[in-house]
């Protein structure tokens, strides 16, 4: 049912793109904006993302709203939605659609429904309310699951009491959402999640929904505050037992990442992951990240603690370098946050990182030095040479290089 006393169509029309949205969709079957859009408009936040849902087929109201904007329609095939883009306006349109989970962790099978229905299967109540769109419904806000009482209240609570179970994302979701927004899980809530975990629902999902939710949580300002949640709920400890949920290590490591270039996010997982390495690797492999960023928190995981214990003041530039070149950053922002000394890493990151010569192989080809594996042995001491300070220049590097190649230094 309508909540009629709620006239939310300035704040409607206030979104971005929304005044051009609102002339394209006349006409057309009644839209609604759902989700987070909805959630963030009533507590006068903006959101990024405009979720809008349809009761007819979301791909032929998606390509004729792109038509009258003059842009691209995008269709996704498992569950009926597609993304309509133009300018600065993007927004993805699905089918009302309720939801049945053949097995618990599965992807649902979705099938057409109404509103209301399609509010009902969604993971918590602040997230299962909609606003009209179309005509004289625009701004009437639908809110079947009190999502404007717990917003008020500012509760987080599921649907129903399977809701983690067909979806343990949702308790990733939670906890994300009840330290973003500063909120509280609901009792019962709070308990269900609770024997979810326990009860290893997380075991039946792929590792790469983990890994979408797992990621949003570690990119949230809030992120350590979350893996002490994912702690106090048991929610680390089903995720991998051997997982480190240090709240302050994991808040060192977003620190850190800022001066060392690392990625945030990577670098908050290497932290979880850097108590045992070696036992967590085959859940970092589940979670089917990009190699390349899969292979720097495994590096960084098992390095930085080593970094932390080895680097010190004493060490030569040549040494450092040495030390920290084969290193990912997130290596070095996770042995800042394990107590690293920080003299020789900014060292580093501001002299040494990136140092070369000014000459190279070709250089010593074209003196006359016969091509082989001396002249990539002589260039190596050539640098470290010249990182200490011992030499400086082209030339120097030159006369260097090519007697160390001929073995006459
Ligand atoms: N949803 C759900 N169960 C999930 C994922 C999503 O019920 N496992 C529903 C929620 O209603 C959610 C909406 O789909 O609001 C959109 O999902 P998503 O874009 O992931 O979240 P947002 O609410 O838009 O949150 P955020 O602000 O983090 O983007």
């Amino acid at each position: 049912m309508p909540t009629p006393a709620t006239d939310l169509s300035d704040r409607v029309r206030s979104l971005a793109g929304m005044e051009q949205l609102l002339v394209a969709v006349e006409g057309l079957p009644p839209l609604y904006l759902v989700g987070g859009a909805v959630r963030d408009l009533l507590r006068g936040a903006r959101s990024v993302d405009l979720d809008l849902v349809v009761e007819a087929d979301a791909a032929a109201t998606a390509r004729e709203i792109a038509a009258r904007l003059r842009g691209r329609a995008v269709e996704h095939q498992r569950f009926g939605t597609a993304t309509v883009r133009t300018g600065e306006l993007v927004v993805d349109i699905a089918m009302a659609r309720r939801e049945r989970y053949e097995r618990p962790g599965a992807l649902p099978e979705v099938e057409p429904a109404g509103l209301t229905e399609d509010l009902d299967r969604r993971d918590f109540t602040v997230n299962a309310m909609a606003i009209g769109l179309s005509g004289s419904d625009l701004g009437v806000l639908r809110d079947p699951c009190g999502g404007l009482d717990d917003l008020e209240a500012g509760l987080i609570r599921v649907l129903h009491g399977r809701s983690f179970v067909d979806d343990p994302t949702r308790l990733l979701r939670a906890v994300r959402y009840e330290t973003r927004l500063g909120f509280e899980l609901e009792t019962d809530t709070e308990r269900l999640a609770r024997e979810a975990a326990t009860a290893g629902a997380i075991a039946t999902v792929s590792g790469a929904r983990l890994r979408d939710e797992l990621m949003d949580l570690l990119t949230e300002a809030e992120a350590p505050a979350a893996v002490g949640r994912l702690r106090e709920l048991g929610i680390a400890r089903a995720l991998h037992p051997s997982l480190r949920a240090d709240p302050e290590l994991v808040a060192g490591a977003a620190l850190a990442s800022a001066e060392t270039g690392a990625s945030p996010a990577l670098a908050e997982l290497a932290a979880l992951c850097s108590a045992r390495p070696a036992e967590v690797e085959e859940f970092v492999h589940t979670l089917a990240l990009p190699a390349a960023d899969r292979t720097a928190v495994l590096r960084a995981a098992s390095r930085g603690p080593v970094l932390a214990e080895t680097l010190h003041g004493g060490l030569r530039p040549s040494e450092l370098h040495a030390l920290l070149t084969p290193e990912p950053p997130e290596a070095l922002a996770l042995a800042l946050a394990l107590g690293a000394a920080g003299g020789p890493v900014l060292r580093y990151l501001s002299d040494l990182r990136g140092a070369a010569l000014e000459i190279t192989g070709e250089d010593l080809l074209s003196a006359g030095v016969p091509r082989s594996p001396a002249i990539g042995r002589a260039l190596e001491e050539t640098l470290r040479r010249k990182l200490d300070g011992e030499l400086a220049g082209r030339d120097a590097e030159l006369r260097t290089a090519t007697e160390l190649a001929r073995g006459r230094a």
